[in-house]
Parts: C-alpha cells; structure tokens; sequence
C-alpha cells in the first residue's frame, strides 16, 4: 500500500465484495496524493457509495470527487470499451482525466448512470443468467445453447463459455446486485449459479465451470 502514495492514478480490481472495496477506498483515501484519481473497475457496486466511502464526512467532498469507475471488458488486453461511471460527488476534472486516460490506452470510452449493473452488465448477466436457466430446465443442453448464440448472433463464444471466462463467483455477486438492488424478480440469479458457487466450480480461474 505504501507505494500508492506516489501515484496519479489508481485502478481497485479487487473481487466484487462491497465490503472490501469500501474499506480499500477509506485508505486509498488517505494514502494517495491530494489530486490521484481513484478509479474502480467494478461490474456493478454502485460508484456513488464507494466515493462515500472515502470519507466520514459526507460535504467534505475532496477524495470522493476524485472516484469515478472505469470498467474495462473481459480480456482487457483485447477488448477496447471501458464503460466510465460517475458517481454524485465525482468532479468534471475526474471524468475529463479518466477519459483521457482510457484513450491513451487505446480503449474507447462509454459513459453509464450510476445504476445497478451500469450499461454493460445490466444487458449481459441478464443474458448470461438466462442460459444457465435454459441448463438447468433442460430447454438446452449446454453445447447446443453456446453453439446457437455463437452461430446465431456472430458472437466469439457462447453465454455458458463467457461465464467460465468472466468467472461464476463474479456472474452470481452482479446478478445479486442487480436483483437486490432493483427488486425486480426479471433479475433472480438461477439456482444452479449459486450451486456452482457453492461448489468452488468457479470457471476458468478454478478450472471448473
Ligand atoms: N471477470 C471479469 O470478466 C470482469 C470484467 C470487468 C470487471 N470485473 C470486475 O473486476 C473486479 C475483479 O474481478 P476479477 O474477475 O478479476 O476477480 P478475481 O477474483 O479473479 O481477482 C481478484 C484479485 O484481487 C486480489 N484480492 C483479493 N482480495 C484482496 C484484498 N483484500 N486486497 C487486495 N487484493 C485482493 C486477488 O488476489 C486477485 O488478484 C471485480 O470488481 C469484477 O466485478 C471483472
């Protein structure tokens, strides 16, 4: 941690545990310079409560105006959309420089609300979920729904196969989310996604999805 006193910028890509990354932003807060930038890759915590979380006063707005999430895709080496998400706090200057950034890097820049799942995720795991649901009624079995999707929508890889690479644990925490977060049944996380879980069949990072 010592070491991010010196830095402009600091990306948090810690598992998606609101928790943990409440706590890493109280000490970002107080460890990075006055003027780094305090971005989160988050899939769908919202940003405003993490900037919160910077400080325990809620009109001293010094660190949480300097939190913004920059979301990159799954394999960030490959894809280039970052989706930017501000939160109420988050300064016009933080965007400008997160934008700026993200294009240095050659990544194309979309803005999202601070809303369960922003743009990326509330489209996809919804997708993602869906297929699991296909699975585990036996409407599908699993090659046939990766292959229709591959073949039908001229997609790299099916929603089964995209969900070993995102990782089950991180599918089931967004689903959570986005179902507690709205209410909306539409959003109920399968059963067998939990199961896997529980199961520590995790996707690629485990070797079992
Ligand atoms: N997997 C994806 O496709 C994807 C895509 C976009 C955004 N994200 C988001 O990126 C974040 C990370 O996801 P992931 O899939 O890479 O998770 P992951 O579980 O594969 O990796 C998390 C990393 O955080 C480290 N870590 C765990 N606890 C820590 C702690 N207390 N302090 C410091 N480091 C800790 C782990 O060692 C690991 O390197 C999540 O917020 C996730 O929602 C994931």
């Amino acid at each position: 941690m010592d070491s991010l006193s010196e830095v402009d910028f600091v990306i948090e890509a810690v598992p998606e545990i609101p928790s943990l990354k409440f706590s890493i932003f109280e000490s970002l807060a107080q460890i990075c310079p006055p003027h780094a930038i305090l971005a989160t890759n988050t899939s769908s915590i919202s940003i405003t409560r993490i900037a919160a979380s910077t400080t325990k006063d809620p009109t001293d707005i010094s660190a949480s105006s300097r939190v913004i999430s920059t979301h990159f895709m799954n394999p960030v080496p490959i894809q280039k959309g970052v989706e930017i998400i501000t939160g109420l706090q988050t300064s016009q200057e933080t965007v400008d420089t997160a934008i700026e950034f993200c294009k240095a890097m050659g990544k194309i820049p979309s803005k999202s609300a601070d809303s369960p799942g922003f743009l990326a995720n509330r489209i996809l795991m919804p997708y993602i979920n869906e297929a699991i649901i296909c699975l585990e009624t036996g409407v599908g079995g699993r090659d046939d729904i990766d292959a229709i999707m591959k073949n039908g929508t001229n997609v790299p890889m099916g929603p089964l196969q995209l969900a070993d690479f995102i990782g089950i644990d991180t599918c089931l925490a967004i689903m959570k989310v986005l179902y507690e977060e709205t209410g909306d049944s539409k959003y109920r996380p399968s059963v067998l996604l939990g199961k896997m879980v529980d199961a520590g069949w995790l996707g690629k990072k485990s070797g079992k999805g």
